[in-house]
């Protein structure tokens, strides 16, 4: 390994660093703020129960990348668990000075070190790890990186997508992706989920209730943190947005298409 480069397991002591690499150009925002604060809970909770969850990558002492990981049995939102089975949530070098050097790759090796060894989370053998691939459009997309990295569509396409990495076992199918049956209970309102795995999720949550509220000025509204109300995912089967009991498809990012699927589903 490049001796400019240097790789830490998420502790007690680290995780400011952790929050760092994904928000070092959003610190001042108060709404993006309440999103790292949601993920430090969540990662102390997890290191409580399941040991590190996450590798920092230094570059020259300098905290550059980071890969966040955890095992489907950890996932309060998930109803079928399959055993030894880790996610990689996302791997991330925002810094154009730092890419290309090989930060991403020693991340994702260092994992698979860790996987082979048995010392993930407390679980012993590993069989595979599942890699959410999607692409924010910025510097190398993970579909991109994770083929790089070996990781291959599964047989029998995963439901978010995901590739995945033999590591002492074969791939085994998850659940199908259950269909939302309109709840009586979801009528007349928007319910918003956000996880806080991401800091980036309650901001998006937040921007989400200021389109709606552009459209539907009276309508209630209510947040739900996923981890906190995983029974209330599981209910509207992962659904992150139903509004008068029709989940929303488009991704807020579109606004003009976004309220009008809001717009439609108020009609229903
Ligand atoms: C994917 C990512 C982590 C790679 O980080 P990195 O430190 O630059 O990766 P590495 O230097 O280890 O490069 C890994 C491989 O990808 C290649 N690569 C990296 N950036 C590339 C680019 N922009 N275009 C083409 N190839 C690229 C490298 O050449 C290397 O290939 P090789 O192993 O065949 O030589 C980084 O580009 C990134 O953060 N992308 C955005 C990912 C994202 O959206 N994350 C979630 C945010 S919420």
């Amino acid at each position: 390994m490049s001796p400019d480069i240097k790789i830490e397991n998420l502790d007690e002591n680290n995780i400011e660093k952790l929050l760092f690499v994904c928000s070092s150009h959003r610190l001042e925002d108060p709404v993006h703020r309440e999103g790292m604060r949601l993920k430090k809970d969540w990662l102390l909770e997890m290191l409580k129960n399941w040991g590190s969850v996450a590798k920092i990558a230094y570059y020259r002492g300098m905290p550059k990348g980071q890969i966040l990981y955890f095992p489907e049995e950890a996932d309060k939102t998930r109803v079928i668990k399959r055993r030894n089975v880790v996610w990689i949530n996302c791997v991330y070098n925002p810094f154009p000075e730092a890419q290309r050097l090989g930060i991403g790759r020693k991340l994702v090796e260092s994992l698979i070190t860790d996987c082979k060894k048995g010392e993930i989370c407390g679980l012993g053998n590993v069989k595979f790890l599942l890699a959410k691939a999607f692409n924010t459009g910025e510097a190398l997309s993970l579909p991109e990186f994770y083929r790089k990295m070996g990781f291959i569509q599964p047989p029998g396409k995963e439901p978010s997508n995901a590739l995945y990495l033999s590591i002492s076992g074969e791939y085994e199918k998850g659940p199908k992706q259950e269909k939302y049956e309109p709840l009586p209970e979801d009528k007349n309102k928007a319910i918003i989920f956000y996880s806080p795995i991401c800091q980036f999720s309650y901001p998006f949550a937040v921007r989400m209730r200021e389109l709606i509220q552009e459209v539907a000025p009276n309508l209630p509204i209510k947040m739900i943190n996923e981890w906190k109300n995983p029974e209330e995912v599981i209910k509207r089967k992962s659904h992150g947005l139903i509004v008068n009991a029709t989940p929303i498809y488009t991704f807020f990012m579109a606004e003009e298409q976004f309220k009008n699927e809001v717009k439609q589903a108020l009609k229903n």
